[in-house]
């Protein structure tokens, strides 16, 4: 049954144990304060947890320079605390996904301290080493300004390793069988210990040898086939939710012809092109990159998002469009980074509720799964005094208590906002349950509205031509249900027609309680307000 791909239609949210709850008081978010915290998720309506990395890390980078895929860090529990968490995660019917990070360890890794001892030792040719240092060593640092180069001389091994990250990641070498054969008994583990599926991070880069000379790297897709098939041994609905910032015409690839290779991947094309056209006001942009990853096979799935834990990288956008961008949402250089992003979270770059509403109620109603990042729910803020991507990685605000009730810790492991209009004392989650009308009721409201139009997940979809360029109306269809989401990017309210529905058909409004009919020359008049949005359904028979 095709309907049993539970991955269509989930809401996926996104958190790291570090900065979520500290429920042990020493600084640090950890398990026992997820635990806490697994209620409010299920009543936010959330059925998929995406776990950052939280194994042992010199935590350089966030946790994703890993330095040991079987264990969890003790600054977040132990191994049994982590069993414990899934256990009451799954009594709720919340699924759990984690980082599956490979493509680099730490190099404080044993493998890499071992590979370091040069030719003979074990772990050698479990890095990619090379004796002279590559005439492109200081090209394609996926993090340009702060990293500088992609080989590095290490001096104990007397060789130059690659790094397609920090220096302090090593690349593994995935062309070598005896790492392919590790990264399944990784999988392995977790799905032993009952995760639902992994986030891969670095998709591309896994797949890559890397480049020598002035040769192109090359990527081997089968080895994303091999890590599949395993997946889907081990445990038949675990899915593999893929990092692959890449161009609409590689998307197949990845998701593999007969939707064989990976499940879901992040469409990176489309948030980049959605922020454009929020910025603009004009949504032909989007329609374009929408259209330009619409075939994808029925097994496949996007997951559309806003903001992650990194820059909001802007990299696939063209010049011109990427200066309208940063323009409107991240004018000052402090905001920016890597040349191509905006390292700020959402309410702060969107300035004002009716612009989040449309961009969270956008999200939700794109063809995909979406996926939200804690603390969005809310409309936190960012800590630009932090450095990088920090800056959106600051500790959930509970309540207006001492340290926003993330912790009774005087020294955190990030600070948490304190001061201005996105301060815990302004911004948190206590005072929102308790507002009728806050963005964490509104946003619990839209994912329960997500949920009953299973449509979106499942559905074919159309783009309807308003002849309005500040206008995005989208139709879905599936299995004789239709529903219309309607957009408007545009600060002044507009009027849209659409065509009448068959005698006995009316528009049902789903979020509020009207009805649109036809007037007399049979046309349904639509009106939306400045960035208003509407979720129409196709409600009643047609008469014949
Ligand atoms: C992608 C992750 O999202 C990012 O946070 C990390 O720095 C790099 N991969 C390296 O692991």
């Amino acid at each position: 049954m095709i309907e049993d791909l539970w991955y269509k239609n989930a809401v996926m949210y996104s958190l790291d144990l570090e900065t979520f709850l500290d429920g042990n008081d020493d600084g640090t978010g950890d398990f026992q304060g997820l635990n806490e915290k697994l209620d409010y998720l299920h009543a936010l309506g959330v059925d998929t947890i995406w776990l950052a990395p939280f194994q042992p890390t010199p935590n350089k980078d966030n946790g994703y320079d890993v330095k040991d895929y079987y264990g969890v860090d003790p600054r977040h529990g132990s191994s049994g605390d982590f069993v414990q968490f899934m256990h009451h995660a799954k009594k709720r019917g919340l699924k759990v996904i984690i980082d599956l990070v490979v493509n680099h360890t730490s190099d404080q890794h044993p493998w890499f301290q071992d590979a370091r001892k040069g030719k003979d030792a074990k772990h050698h040719d479990w890095y990619i080493w090379s004796d002279t240092r590559p005439p492109n060593y200081d090209e394609g640092m996926v993090f340009p300004g702060v990293q500088k180069a992609i080989w590095t001389k290490d001096e104990k091994a007397k060789a130059y390793y690659f790094h397609r990250f920090y220096e302090f990641q090593p690349d593994l070498n995935m062309d070598n069988l005896e790492v392919r054969e590790e990264v399944m008994r990784i999988m392995g583990y977790w799905l032993q210990l009952g995760v639902d599926g992994f986030r891969v991070d670095a998709v591309p880069f896994i797949l890559e040898t890397p480049p020598k000379g002035n040769n192109k790297p090359h990527l081997t897709f089968e080895y994303l086939s091999e890590m599949r098939r395993f997946l889907q041994w081990r445990k038949g609905d675990a899915i593999l939710l893929g990092e692959a910032n890449v161009l609409p015409t590689e998307n197949k690839k990845y998701f593999g012809e007969e939707g064989d290779g990976i499940h879901l991947m992040f469409n990176f094309f489309v948030n980049q092109h959605l922020f454009y056209s929020l910025a603009s006001g004009d949504v032909r942009p989007l329609i374009k990159a929408l259209k330009a990853t619409k075939d994808i096979h029925p097994m496949s799935q996007w997951a559309q998002f806003l903001r992650n834990h990194d820059e909001l990288d802007l990299g696939r956008l063209t010049e011109k469009q990427r200066q309208v961008v940063f323009e409107k949402f991240g004018p000052e250089k402090r905001m920016q980074l890597y040349d191509r992003g905006i390292r700020r979270r959402l309410s702060p770059m969107l300035g004002n509720r009716p612009q989040s509403e449309l961009a969270y109620s956008l999200v939700f109603s794109l063809p995909g799964t979406p996926v939200i990042r804690y603390g969005d729910e809310i409309g936190m803020g960012d800590d630009l005094s932090l450095k990088e991507r920090d800056a959106v990685r600051t500790p959930m605000h509970w309540s207006n208590d001492f340290q926003g009730g993330f912790s009774k810790a005087k020294k955190l492991v990030h600070p948490v906002i304190d001061k201005g209009p996105y301060s815990f004392q302004h911004i948190n989650v206590d005072d929102q349950r308790r507002q009728p009308d806050s963005l964490l009721n509104w946003l619990t409201a839209l994912i329960r509205l997500r949920k009953e139009c299973p449509e979106i997940g499942w559905g074919e979809w159309e783009i309807i031509d308003t002849e309005n360029w500040q206008i995005l109306c989208m139709l879905y269809n599936w299995e004789g249900r239709s529903l219309y989401v309607i957009h408007n990017f545009d600060s002044e309210p507009h009027e849209i027609h659409l065509k009448r529905k068959p005698n006995g058909q009316t528009l049902k409004d789903l979020m509020v309680k009207t009805e649109c009919p036809a007037d007399k020359k049979g046309v349904h008049k639509i009106t939306l307000e400045a960035y208003g949005y509407k979720w129409l359904r196709v409600d009643g028979k047609a008469k014949e």
